[in-house]
């Protein structure tokens, strides 16, 4: 008999196509939204779970779901899985490293140029009716190319916008990070390392790439914006919760920084009323990874690992080995 798995959201049809040929298959083709309780009631009798970041796997949904043995996150983060408590219902978790980090890093550089030259200001202007002519100061920005550009969290992705930044733009990189880069990956990214304090009062454009963990929540609140030039931008395609988007509002309003670029919000897709009323803030739906090639090696990783671990025993990128039996 083959193992049972759920398809937790709508993916694409080829991946639903190889999944079927090794698991009996339920899936959510429709998206619908379902409650803690309904993903428990849709995981009765699955040995397997592809999830996403919406799915929250805790200890109550174990106790609820004894036949569980992998859930495999279509996503780099995982702070939607309780990693302890999975490891101690002998549940194996596994995310997407590696495929998705530079068309990240693309994005947060995106992200960062958007906010720094006015981007969706202007265009908002343009579409409003409201240019009708040219002023020497109309929309002027700040530079890019020869600026800091400061780094807060140096895993992967984060070493691919430093390596953008330092050998593409001939930005200043420093960065900092909760252990410190060898020397050869410091020189191959061409970043320093500084002081969280340093980053923040010296950095023209600070990027947030740190996962989401409870030390990390409001990493950035008003006390942090409070360091930072007044010219300064700000971008977070980390995690919602490691900005404090209120304070990062009213430090808008006030002029404390110049700009922000958000790809992740606290609680998204609810997005903090005060940040849609500011001008001076690029705002997306979380779409840093969101290229079609790398979404779908994204896809087909998670879906490997099912393959892999619930089929062969061997996950390809398991973020609690110790579960899986030798
Ligand atoms: C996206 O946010 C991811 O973690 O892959």
């Amino acid at each position: 008999m083959k193992p049972s798995i759920l398809v937790a959201r709508a993916v694409f049809p080829q991946i639903l196509t190889l999944l079927e040929q090794h698991f009996d298959v339920t899936s959510n083709q429709d998206d619908v939204v379902w409650s803690p309780a309904q993903l428990i009631a849709q995981l009765q009798g699955k040995q397997g779970a592809f999830t996403t970041g919406s799915q929250r796997i805790d200890a109550e949904l174990l106790k609820a779901c004894p036949d569980l043995k992998i859930c495999a996150n279509m996503a780099v983060g995982y702070n939607n899985f309780d990693l302890d408590a999975m490891t101690a219902a002998g549940v194996l978790a596994t995310n997407t490293p590696d495929v998705l980090t530079e068309t990240t890093a693309d994005f947060g550089f995106a992200l960062m140029m958007a906010t720094a030259r006015r981007m969706a200001e202007s265009e908002h202007f343009l579409r409003a009716g409201l240019w009708n002519s040219w002023r020497y100061d109309m929309f002027a920005g700040s530079d890019v190319h020869g600026s800091t550009l400061g780094i807060l969290g140096m895993g992967r992705i984060g070493q691919a916008i430093a390596k953008r930044g330092a050998h593409g733009f001939g930005m200043k990189v420093i960065y900092h990070n909760r252990s410190r880069l060898d020397a050869a990956l410091e020189a191959a990214c061409g970043a320093a390392y500084v002081s969280k304090s340093d980053l923040l009062q010296q950095a023209d454009h600070l990027i947030l790439v740190l996962p989401y963990s409870p030390e990390a929540h409001h990493a950035i609140g008003a006390a942090e914006l409070a360091q930072m030039k007044p010219t300064a931008t700000l971008i977070n395609i980390a995690r919602g919760g490691i900005v404090d988007d209120a304070a990062l509002a009213a430090a808008l309003k006030q002029g404390t920084i110049a700009a922000a670029g958000l790809d992740v919000y606290e609680g998204e897709p609810k997005v903090h009323p005060d940040l849609l009323t500011v001008p001076n803030v690029v705002l997306t739906p979380h779409i840093a990874s969101a290229t079609m090639p790398t979404r779908m090696a994204m896809a087909q990783l998670a879906a490997d690992n099912l393959i892999g671990y619930l089929v062969h025993g061997k996950p390809l990128t398991p973020l609690n080995p110790q579960v899986v039996k030798a």
